[in-house]
């Protein structure tokens, strides 16, 4: 079996981090989701990846390479335009070579892993096998209608009235007749190649598709706040660590904080679950539960709470605590002390500021 991951798309709603940054490539507790679901298609056994690539391309094979450091192959697959995940199958026809496969979206995070579902697949005669979670918001997302038997009756992408709460996992494994699907589909009102139209198609034409619904937490980071969302359910399970070169002076750091090589925590309070990122200081703080500093941040004289702070970004001297946030590299957070006591702000196009 192989691996396709799809990373191409353009990120809008993750505007202005997606502007400057693949969003596959942020990371959730200090680890790109994209590098998550490589690990996790790793630990299902299969090493030879394919991942789909569209505008982000060099900066996604910058930090993939060719895969060895995660010890699996990979092959990367040029995507012109976000045609629709359908179309994303349709041109890795080549890679694949009538193989079976798991395709995973490369902004997804999931809990427990695919090792399972992968062995499901491979012990029966499906020809796809899809993923579903019960959702509060299925508009948001396809839908899956299921029949009394638990047989899929059909998928509906983005439906205004849903027919259950059923949403798609971005997680499928097909075997080759997917291609079929996927050659006869015409593109939707989105003009995109629809993979619930290329799973319908098989369910039309009397292949099988299995359901699986998966009963831990999922995570489709589309939005800011999604990417907050992932970061609390990965940091409540990490094992937290604390590298041996680690400075820890005059603070109270509790047992679920995680401080990486070349941290420095200087009469601070750090409360967890939270990782303190490669070389990042923190000086009379306080960092609440489920923040992430990534590397070479700098806090002084703050207070920071389920946050995300991406690398060399400083964020000194605040009068009210950081809350909610997502910061994103080199950003500068100061509080201006000089008179005119004026805002002065340097943001990016479609920054947002909640000012209290
Ligand atoms: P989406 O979240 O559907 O699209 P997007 O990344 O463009 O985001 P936005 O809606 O905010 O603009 O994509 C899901 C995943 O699939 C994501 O990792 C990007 C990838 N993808 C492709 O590789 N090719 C495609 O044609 C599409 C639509 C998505």
């Amino acid at each position: 079996m192989k691996g396709l991951i799809l990373s191409g798309g353009k990120g809008t709603r993750l505007y202005p981090l997606t502007y400057t940054r693949a969003k596959q490539l942020i990371p959730v507790a200090n680890k790109p989701i994209l590098v998550r679901v490589i690990e996790s298609i790793r630990d299902a056994g299969i090493n030879e990846i394919g991942v789909v690539v569209g505008q982000t391309a060099p900066e996604i094979m910058e930090a993939l390479g060719s895969g060895s450091k995660w010890g699996v192959q990979i092959e990367y697959i040029p995507q012109e335009s976000p045609d629709g995940l359908a179309h994303a199958v349709k041109i890795s026809e080549d890679f694949l070579q009538g193989d079976s496969f798991v395709m995973f979206l490369g902004d997804n995070v999931i809990q427990g892993g695919i090792s399972s579902l992968i062995r499901d697949f491979a012990n029966h005669d499906w020809n796809s096998q899809i993923v579903l979670k019960h959702v509060s918001n299925p508009s948001a997302f396809g839908v899956a209608q299921l029949r009394a038997d638990g047989t899929i009756e059909r998928l509906i992408e983005k439906p205004k009235e849903p027919p259950s709460n059923l949403a798609l996992v971005g997680i499928y494994m097909f075997d080759h007749h997917i291609f079929e699907a996927v050659h006869a589909i015409k593109p939707s009102w989105r003009n995109e190649l629809e993979i619930t139209d290329a799973i319908q198609w098989l369910i039309d034409h009397g292949y099988t598709v299995s359901p699986h619904v998966h009963d831990g937490w999922w995570i489709d980071t589309g939005k800011p706040n999604d990417m907050l969302e992932a970061n609390c359910h990965v940091l409540d399970e990490i094992e937290p660590r604390i590298a041996p070169d680690a400075v820890i002076e005059g603070s109270e750091v509790d047992r679920r904080v995680t401080v990486e090589a070349g941290a420095k925590i200087v009469n601070s309070i750090v409360h967890g679950p939270t990782i303190i990122g490669e070389n990042t200081v923190i000086e009379n703080s306080y960092i609440g539960p489920y923040t992430s500093l990534y590397h070479d941040v700098t806090v002084q004289n703050c207070e920071i709470e389920r946050s995300i702070v991406l690398e060399h970004s400083g964020i000194c001297d605040l009068d009210a605590r950081l809350h909610g946030s997502l910061i994103g590299r080199n950003v500068s957070i100061q509080h201006k002390v000089e008179r005119p006591r004026t805002l002065t702000m340097n943001l990016g196009d479609y920054s947002n500021v909640w000012m209290i």
